[in-house]
């Protein structure tokens, strides 16, 4: 089999699938109850949380488990949205978000009546800074920006950002989907207030995730229940899982860098060949992108049929972002970029 779909999701690591079974099995108590068995669940938990923080150098209390990035992303831009919406009701993000940011956003436009820009990018997937720049308003209370894109891997510059928002209006706060660059491209979560993370896409466990906040933000819960994430998040810590997250970050961040070299040499290596085909366009720009992702168009072909071409041979790709794989429409990142519908329409991502 070769498997490249890996944006997607990625295999369950062994190391991590063992341990999650002896939690399961050993360490099922209630993580608040307070007799020693929950005690001990809730400690492992605890030190998740604390190594967590470590390997991406913030503090352990500003770390929330979740069960995945579109939670992270919901509870990022709504609590924020419903928490300061005393000073304004004016957002900003991008048209190439994932669908749990853009829908959100869409949620809190159409149903709360907050106004939402989704600043634009040109036909290489770049984002148009000086747009965002220009829309920034003395009630804009949240930017939420995604670092790497998962359907082209363009990287956004958020360093710029953040020294945009500090020229323009400090009081906004900065979201960050990191989804695709945890694990594969280096992290600084210094210049954000709020980034989401995933364990499914690191060879973890699918129903988890992190939800990174800093102390000097606070957030409205949109799971109220008891005092579990600190308030944040109410229902049972699902204890197993977030002790296990831990672990999975530890272990996709070992060798980062010669792992890197090796997807680099992987995709340079397809680029070539595929460049070397009259019909292919290739789509992912060359510079300020993951080597993670390559997207490619096989112009004249639908996707559908190349993808299951290679399914007969072992071989798995995407036609595009797993989350709308099962609408017709163009993919909304490459509408953004403003392809030819022909280019657009025949888009094949692959992921290493
Ligand atoms: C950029 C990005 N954000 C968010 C998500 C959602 O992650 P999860 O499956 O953990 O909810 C994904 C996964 O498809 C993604 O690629």
């Amino acid at each position: 089999m070769i498997y490249l779909d890996y944006v997607s999701t990625t295999p369950l690591n062994h190391e991590v699938n063992q341990m999650y079974q002896t939690l399961l099995n050993d360490y099922f108590a209630n993580a608040d109850s307070i007799y020693s068995l929950g005690l001990q669940t809730s400690s492992l938990m605890e030190k998740s949380r604390d190594l967590t923080a470590q390997l991406l150098h913030v503090k352990a209390n500003e770390i929330y488990f979740t069960s995945g990035a579109s939670e992270s992303n919901n509870m990022a831009i709504k609590g924020c949205a419903f928490q300061y919406q005393n000073r304004g009701k004016h957002i900003i993000t991008t048209a190439i978000e994932h669908s749990s940011v853009y829908n959100t956003c869409m949620q809190l436009k159409e149903i709360f009546g907050y106004e939402v820009d989704f600043i634009s990018v040109d036909e290489h997937g770049y984002l148009n800074l000086k747009e965002l720049e220009d829309c920034i308003r003395e009630d804009t209370i949240l930017i939420s920006v995604m670092y790497v894109n998962n359907e082209i891997g363009v990287i956004n510059p958020i360093r710029e950002i953040y020294d945009i928002i500090q020229k323009k209006n400090a009081k906004i706060k900065l979201h960050v989907d990191m989804v695709q660059a945890l694990g594969k491209i280096p992290i600084d979560l210094s210049f954000v207030d709020l980034a989401s993370f995933s364990a499914h896409k690191i060879y973890g466990l699918k129903g988890s995730g992190v939800l990174f906040k800093k102390e000097s933000t606070t957030l409205i819960p949109l799971v109220n229940g008891g005092q579990q994430e600190k308030g944040l998040r109410g229902g049972t810590s699902n204890t197993a899982t977030h002790t296990m997250f831990a672990k999975t970050l530890r272990l996709a961040l070992e060798n980062i860098d010669e792992k890197y070299k090796h997807v680099a040499m992987l995709n340079q290596y397809v680029r070539n060949e595929l460049e070397k085909e009259d019909c292919v366009v290739i789509n992912t720009p060359k510079e300020d992108v993951s080597p993670y992702i390559l997207n490619f168009s096989c112009v004249g072909y639908k996707p559908e049929v190349i993808l299951h071409a290679l399914e007969a041979k072992e071989c798995y790709v995407s036609t595009k972002s797993t989350c709308s794989s099962h609408k017709n429409d163009v993919s909304r990142t490459l509408s953004a970029m403003k392809l030819s519908q022909n280019v657009a329409q025949s888009a094949i991502r692959i992921s290493f």
